[in-house]
């Protein structure tokens, strides 16, 4: 099992871009799969789920390029051109390639296995297996609606109105993608509004799609009367993972660090939003247009942060970011509460649970709610002899976040089970060396 070890560094300095938008990568390797003609992506996503996506496609039939890092060259099949696999498809460790591969497989000819690594075979897919069976799919899950998922092809689709029970992008998406091959229209309406960037992709590539926040009714193309055009794709800096940056510069004193590039849809920055109700000094830079996506360039400075109550509104604006925000509500001053975030429960690890127990083991009190948490600030205290050992539960996001926490300790810890950083995050601990960290491999 791979771990770090951590402890406080220098005060972050530099300029840096962080890799590409694992959301938009995912997408594009699908949308460009099934459109007709040749895409180029650039920008994309080297980590292992949006590799595994792509992995998929490839066994699916697809050509898939790599003309260099970061760029990929596909040579779309057109909507009914995938072969079907004998192999099951592995989407590793991604919950947004499994859901939304769903929707894709439910609309073809042929039966398709999707299995997934230990983290992703205990996540929820009755959220998507339920709304797919209504529109006609056939699909067998392990008891509890657990992967691997079995899907039937050769179903007739028909489009449906459906309102989402939970806000989630993958579900809208998943549903989107099997409304192409649907009869008639699906609609999806959603709780409170969340990333879109299915319904702009769509758009982009030339399908019949109409969407405002909250709402998208895509046209089906059962009867062939539509087609994805091939489309280039140019994938903006991932804000969730600038967030472990911004975080960081925040509460390391002495910092000033400028992330380059980085995407702002604004169904994304609510930590953005968060940090700032907290006082940190977080400014918008050369904000502009790239590939449809707004993009800016994003300095932030040290500053000392108070506790906040998180508006429930934001939540699903920055449903990856909590992580990040527990090390900057830790590191603050006075109590910051978080509710209305139970589906933190459901994500690579329960985020609410291994959150709270690791700051517990730097000494921080954390009051945890079905859906939330009271996180009361301190000194992060580990043991003095280096002892600590916090368990990431194979979770990215967790692993980051931890190591954020030890810029500010009192002590060096180690960060355990680590390896799943390469999922959405290839390439951190050297990039965050570069700033200042204190990280090394155990
Ligand atoms: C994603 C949607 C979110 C998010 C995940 C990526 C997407 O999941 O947490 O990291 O690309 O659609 P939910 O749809 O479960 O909220």
């Amino acid at each position: 099992m791979k771990d770090w070890i951590v402890a406080p560094g220098a005060p972050l300095s530099g300029r840096i871009r962080v890799p590409g938008d694992k959301s938009v990568s995912h997408r594009a390797i699908m949308l460009a799969s099934l459109a007709n003609g040749v895409s180029r992506i650039d920008g994309f996503l080297e980590g292992e789920d949006t590799r595994a996506t792509a992995a998929v496609f490839q066994r699916l039939g697809v050509k898939i390029e790599s003309p260099s890092a970061q760029s990929r060259i596909v040579h779309g099949v057109g909507l009914q051109g995938l072969r079907g696999s004998v192999d099951a498809l592995d989407c590793g460790n991604a919950g947004t390639g499994m859901r939304l591969l769903a929707g894709v497989l439910a609309g073809q000819a042929f039966d398709s296995t999707l299995v997934g690594d230990a983290s992703l075979s205990k996540r929820p897919m009755r959220r998507v297996i339920d709304p797919l069976s209504k529109m006609g799919a056939r699909i067998d899950s392990e008891e509890g609606g657990l992967p691997p998922l079995r899907i039937h092809g050769g179903q007739a689709l028909t489009g449906i109105d459906y309102t989402l029970p939970v806000a989630s992008a993958q579900v809208k998406s998943a549903l989107l993608l099997a409304g192409l091959y649907a009869e008639g229209e699906t609609i999806v309406r959603e709780p409170h509004p969340t990333r879109d960037y299915t319904e702009r992709m769509l758009s982009a590539f030339g399908w019949p799609i109409e969407f405002e926040p909250g709402f998208a009714r895509v046209r089906g193309g059962a009867d062939g009367r539509h087609a994805l055009r091939a489309t280039d794709v140019s994938v903006p800096a991932d804000f969730s993972s600038a967030a472990f940056f911004l975080v960081a510069a925040s509460v390391i004193p002495g910092s000033d660090l400028l992330l380059e590039a980085v995407g702002m849809n604004p169904r994304r920055t609510g930590l953005l939003q968060a940090l700032r109700l907290m006082g940190a000094d977080i400014e918008e830079l050369n904000v502009r247009k790239a590939g449809g996506e707004a993009v800016a360039d994003l300095r932030v400075r040290f500053a000392p942060l108070r506790g906040i109550d998180v508006p429930e509104g934001i939540v699903p604006d920055m449903i990856d970011e909590f992580p990040a925000l527990f090390i900057a509500a830790a590191c603050a001053e006075g109590v910051t509460r978080v509710r209305g975030a139970a589906e933190l429960r459901v994500k690579e690890s329960d985020r609410l649970a291994t959150m709270s127990a690791g700051l517990r083991q730097l000494g921080i009190r954390v009051d945890e709610t079905p859906d939330g948490a009271d996180i009361h600030p301190g000194p992060l205290q580990p043991a003095a002899d280096g002892s600590t050992r916090i368990d990431s539960h194979g979770d990215h996001r967790i692993a980051m976040s931890f190591a954020i926490a030890a810029q500010r300790a009192e002590a060096m810890f180690v960060v355990g089970d680590i390896a799943n950083v390469a999922t959405s995050f290839p390439g951190f601990d050297s990039l965050a060396r570069d700033v200042g960290f204190g990280l090394r491999d155990a």
